[in-house]
C-alpha cells in the first residue's frame, strides 16, 4: 500500500461502502478510508443489514488494484486472516479467533466481524475499484443473530476506540496486501485453513434452491469452499452460493 492514504470520518453515515464508492465514481485516486462512528444503512453480505450503533467499527479501504475481477479470489481471506490479526492484537486469546468461510471472524465460536468486499470493473475487463468494507464488535453486537455473536469487550473485558482499531486493522490490513501475491492462493489457503472454523466437521449448507448436509474439506485453488456430499461427490460452493 503506497504511503499518503486519505481517509474521510463521518459521525453518521449511510454505509462506509457506499460513500467509498461514491468517492471512487466521482475519481479520487485511493487508497483511502472511509470509517464512521454509526450507519444508518449498514450493508451486510446477500443484501442483509448490518446493525451499526456507535462503539463498533465501520470502516471501508477503497483502492485501485490494476488487476482482473477474478485475481481477486484470495482477497476475502487475507482480510479475513487481517481482521483476526487485528482482535488478537488487542487481547483477544489467539486459539479462539477462528476464520469463518468465507470471511467472517468468530471469537469463541461467535460472529465478531463481518466484511463485505464491492468491485467495479472497468470496460476491457481490469478492475475499476475494490472496497473492502469491514464491521468489528468492539462493544455491541446483535442478540438476535442467526449465528451467535460476541464482542471484543465481552470476550476481554476491555474497551478498545474506533480510532485505535481503525489504525492497527489498516497496519494490519496494509502488510497482508503488501504480501499478497495474486497468482498463489496456495499460501493464503493454507493460512486462511490452518485458522479455520468448521473444516473436517459436518454441516448443513443452504443455497438458492436446496440445503444439504456436507463435510467441508477446504479451500480450492480459486477461492471456493470444497465439500464432501453423504453420496461422497465433492461440490465447490463460492462465497456468493452459500447463505
Ligand atoms: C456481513 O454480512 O457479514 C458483512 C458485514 C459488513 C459490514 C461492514 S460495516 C463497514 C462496511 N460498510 C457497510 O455498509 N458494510 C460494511
Amino acid at each position: 500500500m503506497p504511503n499518503g492514504v486519505g481517509a474521510f470520518f463521518f459521525e453518521v453515515c449511510d454505509s462506509t461502502n457506499a460513500r467509498a464508492a461514491t468517492l471512487a465514481i466521482a475519481g479520487e485516486p485511493g487508497p483511502l478510508w472511509v470509517v464512521a462512528g454509526e450507519q444508518s444503512a449498514g450493508r451486510g453480505r446477500r443484501g442483509r443489514s448490518w446493525t451499526s450503533k456507535t462503539g463498533n467499527l465501520y470502516a471501508s479501504l477503497m483502492f485501485r488494484p490494476h488487476i482482473r475481477p477474478q485475481d481477486l479470489a484470495a482477497l476475502p481471506f487475507i482480510v479475513a486472516l487481517a481482521v483476526r490479526d487485528t482482535f488478537i492484537a488487542f487481547g483477544a486469546p489467539e486459539s479462539q479467533v477462528q476464520c469463518k468461510w468465507p470471511n467472517d471472524i468468530l471469537i469463541g465460536e461467535r460472529k465478531a466481524s463481518g466484511v463485505l468486499i464491492e468491485s467495479s470493473a472497468k470496460h476491457g475487463g481490469l478492475l475499476d475499484y475494490v472496497i473492502i468494507g469491514i464491521g468489528m464488535n468492539l462493544v455491541h453486537f446483535p442478540d438476535d443473530a442467526a449465528f451467535g455473536a460476541t464482542s471484543l469487550l465481552h470476550v476481554t473485558g476491555q474497551e478498545v476506540s474506533v480510532k485505535d482499531a481503525a489504525t492497527v486493522l489498516a497496519e494490519k490490513l496494509y502488510a497482508r496486501i503488501d504480501a499478497w501475491k495474486v497468482d498463489d492462493f496456495s499460501s493464503v489457503a493454507e493460512e486462511w485453513t490452518r485458522y479455520s472454523w468448521g473444516l473436517g466437521q459436518q454441516r448443513v449448507l443452504r443455497t438458492h434452491d436446496e440445503t444439504f448436509t456436507a463435510t467441508l474439506l477446504g479451500l480450492s485453488d480459486d477461492g471456493a469452499l470444497i465439500a464432501r456430499l453423504d453420496d461422497g461427490l465433492e461440490k465447490r460452493l463460492y462465497a456468493g452460493d452459500v447463505f
